[in-house]
């Protein structure tokens, strides 16, 4: 069975946050259970690929052509579309993205002809089941979404002058919603089946709290949506392997994960007290407020902050600001850093994660993994993920005294050691979820299971 992937992220080769770490290692467990899959991604700036041609596609009535390129990461192929637009240091973040992922998504169209399933990832490739129901290829189409809160919002004018998609699309196909283009919408309208990153989510987003707009659209299609939890790339993640820790252990001898707390705490200058770890996108989703406005009752209670993440620039402030403040307390690093973040999954105490939403959240999971206890706000898949008091701690409110009540549980737990070794024994594997996806695109096309 040949599957197509669409998206804007895939590890290594770009990443923001967990949709890279999905589209990188979800079709590897597909391989291993025989389906074939490959990953189309915008050619960004820096990734290595091999060059084999060009694709033509129309864009604002004109031919216009893409690079195409051809590499291999563990075994899936990837094809890289070469558009000029997407030479540029950053993923996302550019006033004309839209414009740049419809360009996209109308190239990657033009090469989809021999796929059975076409397995479209968040707003950025969600025009793909509508081009599919207007004939431009035949696969079924399974829309996954991992976030709600981007939807791919544009101006009609534009949109059509862009495309020369019919007129009567907009209202007929599901494009339209609140007098504009909404491509997430017309993701969920157009595809065979509806996915999203956690059971929990996918209710969540079904009701007027956690639907972002989109709650009625969903109900309405509440027949063809369904939850399948994320898994990890448990190789990679592995603190028994990771090169990037200074010293490796497992469930069985938790003495390396004690010595990387002590050098995680000298790497930056932190006192010896528990310490709390943090790494984040910083956007309104993750809380990251919330936490800055703990910080003081935080440190009353005696523990140090490590804060690893970047994104609002107010946020960034903010911590900068704090970390001065309270040095040997509080350290904050600016920025991507993924060795950094290995060395904070090992060597922090506690992980926090105080969500306002969540699909799934995979920094949870890779902290149980390393035997760090989350401390997460009871949502989304955060919710599905962890259990209180036996591999994390839960807490209610997103504000400052949730997040401090979820921290106090944390330190009265009499045996934290018993609690990372049931973090680190769960199974965050893919091969569970990666069936679930095999016997929703075996379903889709009408065979045996
Ligand atoms: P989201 O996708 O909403 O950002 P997830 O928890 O699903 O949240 O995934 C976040 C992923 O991005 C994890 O792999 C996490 O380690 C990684 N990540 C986030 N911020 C940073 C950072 N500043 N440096 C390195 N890795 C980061
Ligand atoms: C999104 C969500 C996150 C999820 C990830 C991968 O970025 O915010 O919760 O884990 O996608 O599905």
């Amino acid at each position: 069975m040949r599957v197509a992937f669409v998206a804007s992220e895939a590890f290594p080769l770009a990443k923001v946050g967990g949709l890279a770490d999905v589209v990188g290692s979800l079709p590897q467990a597909l391989r291993r259970l025989g389906v074939e899959p490959t990953v189309f991604l915008p050619w960004y700036w820096g990734i290595e690929a091999y060059y084999v041609g060009e694709v033509g596609f129309r864009f604002a009535g004109k031919e216009e052509r893409a690079g195409i390129g051809h590499a291999e990461h563990r075994g899936v192929r990837y094809v890289l579309l070469g558009l000029g637009d997407f030479a540029r240091d950053r993923v996302y973040g550019y006033p004309d993205d839209f414009r740049r992922f419809v360009r996209f998504a109308l190239a990657v169209a033009e090469l989809l002809r021999d796929f059975e399933v076409v397995h479209a990832h968040d707003w950025q490739a969600a025009l793909l089941p509508l081009l599919r129901n207007l004939g431009w290829f035949s696969g079924r189409t399974v829309y996954t979404i991992h976030n709600l809160a981007y939807q791919g919002v544009w101006n009609p004018e534009e949109f059509y002058a862009w495309t020369g998609l019919p007129g009567e699309t907009y209202y007929g196909a599901g494009l339209e919603h609140h007098g504009s283009v909404n491509l997430m919408k017309a993701g969920i309208v157009n595809a065979d089946a509806v996915t999203t990153v956690s059971p929990r989510y996918a209710w969540e987003i079904t009701t007027p709290e956690g639907g972002e707009g989109l709650d009625g659209v969903l109900r309405a299609h509440q027949g063809k949506l369904r939850g399948i939890l994320n898994g990890l790339d448990t190789e990679y993640w592995n603190p028994a392997t990771d090169p990037y820790l200074p010293f490796n252990y497992d469930a069985n001898n938790l003495l390396g994960k004690t010595r990387n707390k002590s050098a995680l705490k000298a790497e930056l200058g932190l006192e010896d007290r528990p310490t709390l770890g943090v790494v984040s996108r910083f956007v309104y989703q993750k809380g990251i407020d919330l936490i800055a406005q703990a910080v003081e009752g935080l440190l009353d209670l005696g523990v140090n902050l490590v804060v690893l993440g970047s994104g609002e620039a107010e946020l960034e402030h903010t911590f900068s600001r704090l970390s001065a403040q309270h040095r040997g307390r509080l350290a904050y690093v600016q920025g991507y850093h993924e060795a950094l973040a290995h060395r904070i999954y090992a060597g922090a105490d506690a992980f926090l994660m105080p969500s306002r939403f969540e699909p799934c959240g995979l920094a949870q999971l890779i902290a149980m993994r390393y035997g760090t206890p989350p401390i997460v706000r009871a949502v989304g898949g955060l919710l599905d993920t962890v259990r209180h008091w036996e591999t994390g701690f839960m807490f209610e409110t997103a504000d400052a005294g949730g997040i401090l009540h979820g921290v106090r549980e944390f330190l009265k737990h009499p045996d934290l050691e018993a609690v990372a070794r049931s973090a680190m024994r769960q199974d965050f594997s893919w091969e569970n979820p990666a069936r679930a996806y095999q016997h929703l695109y075996q379903r889709l096309l009408g065979q045996p299971a």
